[in-house]
C-alpha cells in the first residue's frame, strides 16, 4: 500500500496530493490568503477595509466584476436583482414535495439545480447576455429560496419578495414576517447579517468553490455547479461547523459545562470529537473574519439579548484552545464559523439554517470563481490522476467455480 501520510510522493508522472494540500488547480484574480500572517483580500481591498463599510452588494458587485461599483453602477445593479426575486410559481410548489422536516440545505440545493429547469434561456456558458441572466437570477433568488425552505420547515405560509426592500431586508422579512402583517427589520440586524454575508463572500479555492469550478469545468450550467457547490458546503468540516459549533457548545453546558474535560476530550482524539470552528487549511494563524465576527458578536448579542451564556462558554473555550500546547503545536485558531453560530441565533434563526445563511453570503464567490473559470481560456476540463493501488491483473473465475 501507499503511505498517505505522505502528502506528496511522486510516482512517475502523477504527483499524489491527497486533499491537495500542495496544490493549485488555476490562477484567480479574485481572492487573496496569507494564511501565515492571517490576511484576506477581495480583488486586493483587506477584509477589514470593508466588512461594515461597504454592503453585500457591493462586494458581490466587486467580486464578480473586478471593481468596486461607483453609486450608479450599484443603483443598477440592485435595481436588476430586485426585478428577478420572484420564483416560477411552479417552482414554489416544489417545496410542497419535501418532507416537512427536510433540512433547508438539500432544499437549496435542489431548488438551485431545479432553476436550470425554469430558465432554460440563461444556460449557455459561452454567451455572455446568459451568463449576466443567470448571475442576476441566482442573486436574486436564492434568498427567497432560502426563506421558503425556512417557512417549509416551520409550517408557515411563504411570503413573495417586496421589491421595495434591499436584498438582506428582504430576506429577513420572508423569513421572520407573516402575510398582511408589517414586518420592519432592525436595522442593527440588517447591517450585522449583511456583514456576516461580506465576510463570508469568497474564500479562493475552498471544497465547495472547487466543486463550483470542478462541474463548470465540464461546461455544465451555472445553476447545476452551483448546486453542487451548495452541496459541498453542507458538510460539518466546511459550512456544516457553523451549526456543529452551537451544538457543540450546548453539549458541554447540557454536561455541567466543564471546558476542561471536553478539551481532554478533543486532545485524546476521541472519535467525532473535535473542537468545531477551531482549524483552517489555510489558515495558520487567527482568521481575520473570525476576529471581525467576535467583535460583532459582542454587540449584536447584547442588543437582541443572545445567549450570553453560551458565548461565555465559547470566549473561555477559546482562551483554554489558545493557551494549550495541542492547539499551538498544531497552529489550531478559531476560523470564521466559531462565533457565527451565535450571532445567527441570536438573530432568531434555527440551528438548520446557519448552514443555509453561509451558502446566500458565499453565493458571488462561487459565480465569480465559476465566471473566471469559464472566461479563462487556460481552462480544461478537471480530471485529477489517482495512484492505482488495487490488485494487479488476475484472471476471471466462473461463478460456479468460486
Ligand atoms: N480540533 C481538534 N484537532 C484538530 C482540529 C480541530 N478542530 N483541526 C485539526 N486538528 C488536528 C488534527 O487532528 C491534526 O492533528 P495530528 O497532526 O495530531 O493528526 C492536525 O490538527 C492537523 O489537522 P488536519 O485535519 O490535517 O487539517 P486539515 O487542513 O486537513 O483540516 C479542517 C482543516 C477540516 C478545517 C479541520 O481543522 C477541522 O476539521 N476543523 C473543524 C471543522 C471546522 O471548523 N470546519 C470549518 C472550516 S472553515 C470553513 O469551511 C468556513
Amino acid at each position: 500500500g501507499i503511505d498517505t501520510s505522505k502528502l506528496l510522493a511522486t510516482t512517475g508522472q502523477v504527483a499524489l496530493d491527497i486533499g491537495f494540500v500542495n496544490t493549485a488547480s488555476c490562477t484567480s484574480e479574485i481572492t487573496y490568503i496569507d494564511g501565515d500572517a492571517g490576511i484576506l483580500r477581495y480583488r486586493g481591498y483587506p477584509i477589514d477595509q470593508l466588512a461594515g463599510k461597504a454592503s453585500f452588494l457591493e462586494v458581490s458587485y466587486l467580486l464578480i466584476y473586478g471593481e468596486l461599483p461607483t453609486a450608479d453602477q450599484l443603483a443598477a445593479f440592485d435595481d436588476r436583482i430586485r426585478r428577478h426575486t420572484l420564483l416560477h410559481e411552479d417552482l414554489k410548489g416544489f417545496f410542497n414535495g419535501f418532507p416537512r422536516d427536510a433540512h433547508p440545505m438539500p432544499v437549496l440545493s435542489s431548488a438551485v439545480s431545479a432553476l436550470s429547469t425554469f430558465y432554460q434561456d440563461s444556460l449557455d456558458p459561452f454567451d455572455q447576455r446568459q451568463v449576466e441572466l443567470s448571475t442576476v437570477r441566482l442573486l436574486a433568488k436564492l434568498p427567497t429560496i432560502a426563506a421558503y425552505a425556512y417557512k417549509k420547515s416551520v409550517g408557515q405560509p411563504m411570503l413573495y419578495p417586496d421589491n421595495s426592500l434591499g436584498l438582506v431586508e428582504n430576506f429577513l422579512r420572508m423569513t421572520f414576517g407573516f402575510p398582511a402583517e408589517p414586518y420592519e427589520a432592525d436595522p442593527e440586524l440588517v447591517k450585522a447579517l449583511d456583514m456576516l454575508f461580506v465576510l463570508h463572500a469568497d474564500h479562493e479555492q475552498n471544497c465547495s468553490t472547487s466543486t463550483v469550478r470542478l462541474v463548470g469545468s465540464a461546461q455544465a450550467n451555472m445553476f447545476a455547479s452551483i448546486s453542487s457547490g451548495i452541496h459541498a458546503l453542507s458538510g460539518p468540516l466546511h459550512g456544516g461547523a457553523n451549526s456543529s459549533v452551537l451544538e457543540m457548545l450546548e453539549a458541554i453546558k447540557r454536561d455541567g459545562g466543564d471546558i476542561g474535560h471536553f478539551v481532554d476530550r478533543v486532545k485524546n482524539k476521541e472519535p467525532g470529537v473535535k473542537l468545531m470552528g477551531f482549524g483552517h487549511r489555510v489558515y495558520k494563524n487567527y482568521d481575520p473574519r473570525a476576529a471581525l465576527v467576535k467583535a460583532t458578536a459582542d454587540t449584536v448579542l447584547n442588543k437582541l439579548g443572545g445567549n450570553n451564556e453560551l458565548l461565555d462558554l465559547a470566549r473561555q473555550l477559546e482562551d483554554i484552545a489558545l493557551n494549550d500546547d495541542y492547539f499551538i503545536q498544531r497552529k489550531l485558531y478559531p476560523n470564521v464559523d466559531f462565533y457565527t453560530g451565535l450571532i445567527y441565533r441570536a438573530m432568531g434563526f434555527p440551528t438548520k439554517m446557519f448552514t443555509v445563511l453561509f451558502a446566500l453570503g458565499r453565493l458571488p464567490g462561487w459565480i465569480a470563481q465559476w465566471r473566471e473559470m469559464i472566461e479563462d481560456p487556460a481552462t480544461k476540463i478537471g480530471r485529477p490522476r489517482q495512484v492505482y493501488t488495487g490488485p494487479t491483473e488476475r484472471s476471471f473465475v466462473e461463478l460456479s467455480q468460486r
